[in-house]
């Protein structure tokens, strides 16, 4: 049978800073559902993440730390590689748009599509710009004069840039939205883009005057002008289709365009929701299939920062505990629909009741029986098809449910186990015994499959031990 494919990209991060535990989050959430895919549905996946690197916010930072900005963006990228390393993300590119041969010839060949529909024209412009945004913001967008997201005020801008007429737009995004062919989830995200449609949209400038103190190699030239560069949300957007090759080698882009879903957080949802499909309308592509919009993450309930002194930094988290520990975590305990909160105590209880004492005592409990009542390891059998519910909860983006799931099979085994006392029953009965042992390492092992996306190390380490009938190493020690 042909294999379903699969296409998932995260937003692509700005390297002005390492990541935080918001970005840990978007990416961790979007591996969970390509493993899924991959592993459990055996589709043929394609998972994309990566770096927005065309931006003056980075250019400031590379000054700051006193270093060449394609310098600083090397090691930056090289930092990003290890956390992804580090939560074992399963991506199969990584693309920077600073990336000539990979990324530059799509997100030109793109813009002439845009000049061939008569969507670009030029015009004088003046206005406030965010930095820390990267786009124009309004007189009310801001609080005392500042940008409340980031707190810094906005600079003034006159230019003479080219404008992209995502107006024309309007209605045929709002026609796909409402019908579902852009699926927008959850539902509270596509009322609130279909308020905003409402309104109508505006044209958005689309390029900049090549600054002077920008190297060569950063900013994608406007084509057939190169005194501009593109709007860095122009050629950012353009990475989904420019590593799978769109302008230069189309066997990717055949085969995984368009995308099925886009993840995304919520701040960035009307550069997804508005802007990207109006570009692709104009060029012809075909639209995403859908975009998954997630919340943020806070501490204590404020957005994690230095002053308040709640920062969790994933890399110190994930010295500390498990890979899989951390992954759990994030895709359990928060909710991809809503703002979720972490705090250090909250992970601790959760790692202490259902990771160390809920699954790792459970699946040793059942192995220590196994290798001393039975003789070999039968070969655990793989399921056709996985519960509904597991299934459903996947296919509506609800993988904190699918977890809850896996989590109320480990704790009816755990009441199994107290109500057989296979322990005891082996010495009175040892065949009703063994039949029980060999039961609990079934359903043992089922339990290892459907934790697969979440906690693919862990998951791995049981279907091992039941195939060997052999107790698993310690699952889940501290790091001290
Ligand atoms: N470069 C743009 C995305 C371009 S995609 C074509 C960008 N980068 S970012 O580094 O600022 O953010 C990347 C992702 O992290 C976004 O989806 C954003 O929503 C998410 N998060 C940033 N802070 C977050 C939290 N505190 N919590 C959860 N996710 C958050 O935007």
């Amino acid at each position: 049978m042909q294999k379903k494919s699969f296409y998932l990209t995260t937003p692509i991060f700005y390297p002005n800073a390492k990541l935080h535990m918001g970005h840990a989050y978007t990416t961790t959430l979007s591996d969970c559902i390509v493993r899924y895919h991959r592993e459990v549905l055996s589709d043929k996946t394609y998972f994309l993440t990566g770096s927005d690197e065309n931006t003056q916010k980075m250019v400031d930072a590379a000054r700051k730390a006193g270093q060449e900005p394609l310098v600083f963006l090397d090691d930056i990228v090289a930092n990003f590689a290890k956390l992804f390393g580090n939560l074992d993300i399963s991506y199969d590119q990584f693309i920077r748009t600073t990336d000539q041969k990979k990324h530059w010839p799509g997100a030109q060949l793109l813009w002439k599509k845009l000049v061939e529909a008569g969507d670009i024209y030029k015009k004088e412009y003046e206005g406030l710009y965010c930095v820390g945004h990267e786009a124009f913001v309004t007189e009310k967008d801001l609080v005392d004069g500042k940008c409340p997201d980031h707190g810094t005020e906005p600079i003034l801008l006159k230019e003479e840039n080219y404008f992209f007429r995502l107006s024309k737009y309007t209605g045929e995004i709002k026609k796909r939205i409402e019908s579902d062919e852009l699926k927008i989830v959850p539902v509270s995200r596509k009322s609130e883009i279909l308020a905003l449609l409402e309104e109508g949209l505006q044209d958005v400038s689309f390029s900049r005057p090549r600054r002077a103190d920008w190297p060569q190699g950063l900013g994608v030239p406007v084509p057939g002008d190169d005194s501009q560069v593109m709007y860095v949300w122009c050629d950012a957007l353009a990475n989904y289709i420019t590593a799978l090759g769109y302008g230069r080698d189309d066997a990717l882009y055949e085969e995984f365009w368009p995308a099925d879903v886009h993840v995304i957080g919520k701040d960035i949802l009307r550069f997804h929701a508005a802007i990207w499909p109006g570009m692709l309308l104009s060029a012809g592509v075909p639209l995403p299939q859908s975009l998954l919009v997630h919340g943020f993450i806070t501490s204590g309930g404020k957005k994690m920062s230095k002053s308040l002194g709640n920062v969790i930094d994933p890399e110190e988290l994930l010295a500390e505990y498990d890979t899989d520990a951390v992954r759990y975590f994030l895709l359990r305990h928060v909710s991809p629909f809503e703002d979720g909160d972490i705090t250090r105590e909250a992970f601790k209880d959760a790692y202490n009741a259902n990771l160390a004492n809920g699954l790792g005592n459970l699946a040793s409990r059942i192995m220590q029986l196994a290798q001393t009542h039975l003789e070999k390891g039968a070969e655990p059998e793989t399921p056709e098809a996985f519960p509904a519910e597991y299934a459903d909860a996947f296919k509506s983006f609800e993988v904190h449910h699918a977890a809850d799931l896996v989590w109320s099979r480990i704790q009816s085994l755990d009441q199994k186990i107290t109500e057989t006392a296979p322990f005891k029953l082996v010495k009175t009965d040892a065949e009703a015994g063994k039949k029980i042992i060999f039961e609990l390492t079934q359903e043992l092992h089922m339990i290892a499959l459907m934790l697969a996306p979440f906690m693919p190390e862990t998951s791995k380490k049981i279907v091992a031990a039941v195939k060997e009938n052999k107790k698993p190493e310690n699952l889940f020690a501290r790091k001290d």
